[in-house]
């Protein structure tokens, strides 16, 4: 409509208004920036259109257009044990699966390369644009990671992880000192990496990791926050994940995660702190008083947590919380599942206060828009990416992703249509209605995607191997 606005905007926390944009024109300049939009009533006359008649490009019906996902949560080297062991408490799990898959990769480059450019491939497939990745513990297999992301075309956010501890001998960092000289060099050779390139070309960045509590030692966390304030590094680490790991830490540290990373600095505005799951409101209002924001995991919850994510309070008290598979703690690499189960968690959550079970005034269940906007401009939010990443609005890079529900079949001539996916009716579907995009949030997949462009650069999901 006229007075709709490209994007999905926030409003302060409540609900975000839906603002479908029903047709638009958008221009997105040589370096990938949207410079221009125009809803679709006033294009007729577009100067731009008169001026660039040939680089216009024109969606078909049933086709449209909406930012990449961003997934703030995915353990790269685990990819390669997607799906197995979850019936594991945490502890255990990364011990016998985790950690291994970890150790395989850095005792093998080209496996290294291989999972990896594998991984970059699914997460174009599934329409993901930028990812907040844990890598490893050795400096080279983040490298291949990191190089294997920035050629692919995608936000990369590389963990090198931090742990001089480890329930497994011969996948620990040999001393604090080694740790923090490893991820001094690392964040080094990473900005060798992308330093030649022009601001908006360096899709890659370094980020300090301290794989967990029970992992780091006093002296490392606080190296590693004050490395990452001198140096002014993004963060990331898990925090009050599970019952058994918050167990742990008291017994061992005598007190709280929460009060561990904070005493070290690592709250910060530039932390995401993944799962956050045993977190009460009063440390909600500490995170977000910290401005740090948080990675919702709803599969890999279920599975480890034994408690569900706060996510209804974490937004009313304005915490920045995006979406995360945290692969391979979660099976699925796709965004798309992380925004369901989000919605679900939240209803069986709703469930349980109508029958007074939680004790809050508020409905906590979240909507499928409320999902859309996590894993686009929430996500994007959260990690403070370019200017309205997430959005496309005027300023923004054009990241984004095209869904096509379904394609005219020419050979059968007029009225009839290919599914792709899902059935729907296109007298329905065309023009787009917010009923057509609620049904391709619900029941959609990777079929529906045919585009997908980080920066104005059209990503292909061929391997690069
Ligand atoms: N906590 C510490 N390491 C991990 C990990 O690899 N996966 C999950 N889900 N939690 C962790
Ligand atoms: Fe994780």
């Amino acid at each position: 409509g006229p007075d709709q606005k490209p994007s999905f905007l926030p409003a302060n926390h409540s609900p975000p208004r839906w603002d479908l944009p029903l047709g638009g024109l958008i221009v997105v300049d040589d370096s990938g920036f949207i410079i221009h939009f125009e809803p679709s009533n006033s294009i007729k006359s577009s100067r731009y259109i008169e001026a660039h008649p040939n680089s216009l490009t024109q969606l078909s019906p049933g086709n449209f257009l909406i930012p990449t996902f961003c997934d703030l949560h995915l353990h790269a080297p685990q990819f390669l044990y997607q799906g197995n062991g979850l019936h594991l408490p945490l502890m255990k799990w990364l011990d016998e699966y985790a950690f291994k898959a970890e150790e395989r990769l850095d005792a093998d480059p080209i496996l290294a390369r291989k999972v990896y450019t594998r991984l970059a491939k699914r997460l174009i497939e599934q329409g993901t644009g930028a990812v907040l990745l844990f890598g490893t513990i050795r400096e080279e297999t983040n490298l291949i990671l990191a190089e294997v992301l920035q050629s692919a075309g995608l936000r990369g956010f590389v963990g090198k992880l931090s742990m001089d501890i480890s329930t497994r001998p011969s996948y620990v960092e040999g001393s604090t000192e080694e740790s923090l000289a490893s991820i001094r060099s690392f964040t080094d050779k990473m900005k060798g990496m992308v330093g030649h390139l022009p601001t908006h070309k360096r899709l890659v960045e370094p980020v300090v990791t301290p794989r967990f509590v029970p992992t780091c030692s006093d002296k490392l966390l606080h190296g590693l926050g004050k490395l990452a304030a001198d140096e002014s590094l993004r963060i990331q680490s898990h925090l009050a994940e599970a019952h058994d790991q918050v167990e742990w830490v008291r017994t061992e540290r005598g007190m709280e995660d929460i009060d561990v990373f904070e005493k070290n600095n690592l709250l910060t505005q530039k932390t995401v702190q993944a799962h956050c799951t045993f977190l009460d409101i009063p440390a909600l209002e500490r995170v977000r008083d910290h401005r740090t924001a948080i990675a919702h995991c709803p599969l890999s919850n279920a599975y480890f947590s034994a408690e569900p994510f706060r996510l209804r309070e974490a937004l009313a008290e304005g915490v920045s919380v995006g979406l995360g598979t945290d692969i391979a703690g979660g099976y699925s690499i796709d965004i798309m599942s992380a925004m369901r189960q989000a919605v679900v968690m939240s209803r069986m959550r709703e469930g349980a206060r109508t029958m007074g079970k939680i004790p809050s005034q508020a409905n906590l269940a979240i909507d499928w828009k409320e999902a859309l906007y996590l894993a686009t401009r929430g996500g994007g939010e959260a990690l403070g990416l370019p200017q309205g990443c997430g959005t496309f609005q005027v300023g923004a890079p054009f990241d984004a992703q095209q869904i096509e529900l379904f394609k005219l079949n020419p050979a059968c001539g007029t009225g009839s249509f290919e599914v792709l996916g899902f059935d729907i009716d296109e007298r329905e579907a065309c023009p787009l209605s917010e009923n057509m995009v609620e049904k391709w949030w619900c029941i959609g997949d990777s079929r529906n995607r045919v585009a997908m462009w980080v920066q104005g650069v059209r990503l292909s999901s061929v391997p690069l191997e």
